[in-house]
């Protein structure tokens, strides 16, 4: 974990990017490199237009680790399949505000459920929209990038939207996480830490660097 000014800012690799032909060894090398959260991007070609993957794949890397798995769910009716993630070894469950008519509810039966959840919102979805659910969460993920594919440019454009999601948490709900999820690399990681992001969710810009996982992850660290 590092300090920057009074936040700790946590790192969650994304294992989208892993070489998933070793994504045990992966998950392993992150986790001894001192991240703070497995992320794992579900998508299931409908509400976004990419296929990843299912509960088999977190039931699969859930003994590798004592990390808190975090499974983003880029998927049309989450509620569906809120019990098999959950059962599979999720730690949190994060749902897209934009895919989900009653997100009251499903924020609910995931904390029936017994796990930590979270509410998602994409680059053109304003801040406001999370303003009646934001006290009932415990984490919420401002999307940097357009879900559904890993690689792509960091929005600058979210900045802004970053800087009043944090203003929103201090004042509604201190100690909710504000996680930001696309595109982080040496250069975003710093401006979204400073509109306000303590979660860094970077899936390329850690397991595409040559120089390997650690070192990938400590240059990131070094930018804030
Ligand atoms: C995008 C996913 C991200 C993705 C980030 O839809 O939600 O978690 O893995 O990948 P990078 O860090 O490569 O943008
Ligand atoms: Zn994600």
């Amino acid at each position: 974990m590092t300090q920057a000014t009074n936040r700790t800012i946590k790192l969650a690799p994304s294992i989208l990017a892993a070489d998933f032909s070793r994504l045990g060894a992966q998950v392993q090398e992150a986790d001894r490199a001192g991240a703070e959260r497995i992320h794992v991007d579900v998508m299931d070609g409908h509400f976004v237009p990419n296929i990843s993957m299912g509960p088999l794949v977190l039931k699969a890397i859930r003994p590798l680790t004592k990390l808190p798995l975090e499974v983003h769910l880029m998927i049309s009716e989450p509620d569906r399949y809120l019990e098999d993630f959950a059962r599979a070894g999720a730690d949190s469950l994060l749902v897209h505000y934009e895919g989900d008519f009653h997100l009251h509810r499903t924020i609910h039966a995931i904390k029936d459920l017994g796990k930590k959840s979270g509410v998602v919102i994409n680059p053109a979805t304003a801040a406001c929209v999370i303003e009646e659910i934001v006290a009932d969460v415990d984490l919420v993920l401002v999307m940097t990038v357009n879900p559904g594919f890993g690689g792509q440019k960091f929005i600058r454009n979210t900045l802004g939207k970053i800087g009043r999601v944090r203003e929103m948490i201090d004042k509604m709900k201190p100690g909710c996480d504000l996680e930001v999820d696309g595109g982080i690399d040496t250069t975003s990681a710093p401006l979204a830490v400073k509109a306000g992001a303590d979660v860094l969710v970077a899936g390329s810009s850690i397991f595409h660097d040559q120089r390997g996982v650690a070192a990938a992850m400590a240059a990131l660290r070094a930018t804030f």
